[in-house]
């Protein structure tokens, strides 16, 4: 999170429409990237609830060293307002993060659209929902589009952007290099889909807790460690293709040969019929074999370790005990 100093004078603000959990903490990562932030919200007692929340946050920030400012400072640049009109007036983006609701979101936008500045970019923080469904009938629908973040967006530094197919490329290009200024980096999804990658990952996985659940074949608790422990502590170092490539000596190419039968069958049983074909991970191996040589697949292991061993002993610091 670098700071950006005393920049934010030059620098056009960011108007956040709704103050929740995703609005709040969109205003903590453009306000410690040095950003002036405006915040929206229709409730006032949401927004001094949003006040306090910002504070603590950046008071937990500092004392793990992840600001570099004083909060205070940070928390100065945000103007908390229930005028919608004044948070967009000169805006340089708009990041809109009003409840999951597709009625209401599309209220929201046709506002934005007739409210802010001509040429101002107008993001989604939707989980689901596409620009397209959002913004495809309104004047100003080439500035429109998703940006959607993980949960908080100051701790999660990664966002989906997800463009309509009538979004500007200078918009998509404008908005990608607000995003990586304030350091989040950015991932492009490449046409729109209900959910987009993020959600569809997540999605994967609690559609089969649920039916283990439902299945009674583990508890709640257990399901939760066994990610927290074991899967998710893996794929905090390494995604999910990654993790499959250096568990299996050969890479990618051998798990899929010697274990996709078994993941095929397991889908099956869940009502999918998706096996893996020849041609599909023909691609998969080519893209990792682009990202390590085998030649590497050793050194990138002892790597993978390291960095599970720092994160156990962040762990073993942080939560004495587990
Ligand atoms: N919570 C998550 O994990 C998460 C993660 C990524 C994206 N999102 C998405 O971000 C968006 C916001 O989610 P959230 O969890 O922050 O919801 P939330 O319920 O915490 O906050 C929504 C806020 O919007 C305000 N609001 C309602 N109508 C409004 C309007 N017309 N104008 C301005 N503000 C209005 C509400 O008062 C509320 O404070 C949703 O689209 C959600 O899907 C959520």
């Amino acid at each position: 999170m670098a700071p950006l100093g005393n920049q934010s004078a030059k620098l056009a603000p960011v108007a956040i429409v709704g103050a929740g959990s995703i609005g709040t903490g969109w205003a903590i990562v453009f306000a410690t990237a040095g950003r002036p932030v405006r915040l929206h919200d229709t409730l006032s007692e949401r927004l001094v609830a949003a006040h306090a929340e910002i504070d603590a946050r950046l008071a937990d920030l500092q004392s793990f060293g992840l600001v570099h400012e004083p909060p205070a400072t940070i928390l100065a640049r945000i103007d908390f307002t229930t005028d919608l009109a004044r948070s967009v007036a000169g805006a340089g983006h708009v990041q809109e993060c009003a409840p999951e609701q597709l009625e209401l979101k599309r209220a929201v936008f046709a506002t934005l659209d007739a409210a802010s500045p001509a040429d101002c970019p107008i993001a989604s923080s939707s989980s689901f929902m596409t620009a397209s469904a959002l913004a495809g009938e309104l004047p100003g629908r080439q500035r429109c589009l998703v940006v959607h973040p993980g949960n908080p967006p100051y701790l999660l530094r990664v966002a989906e952007v997800v463009p309509a197919p009538f979004t500007s490329p200078a918009v998509v290009a404008r908005t990608e290099h607000l995003l990586r200024d304030a350091g989040i980096e950015t991932v492009r999804v490449r046409h729109e889909m209900e959910g987009f990658v993020f959600n569809r990952l997540q999605g994967a996985i609690l559609r089969e807790a649920y039916a283990l659940v439902q299945d009674g074949v583990a508890s709640v608790a257990d399901i939760d460690r066994l990610v927290r422990d074991g899967l998710g502590l893996r794929w905090s170092v390494v995604g999910p293709f990654e993790t499959v490539d250096l568990n299996t000596r050969g890479g990618i190419a051998v798990h899929a040969q010697r274990m996709g039968p078994a993941y095929a069958r397991m889908g099956a049983e869940r009502g999918r019929q998706e096996p893996w074909s020849a041609e599909l991970v023909a691609e998969v191996v080519a893209a990792r074999r682009e990202q390590l040589d085998l030649e590497h697949w050793a050194e990138r292991v002892a790597w993978r370790d390291r960095m599970l061993m720092a994160r156990l002993q962040a762990r073993a610091n942080v939560e004495p005990g587990k």
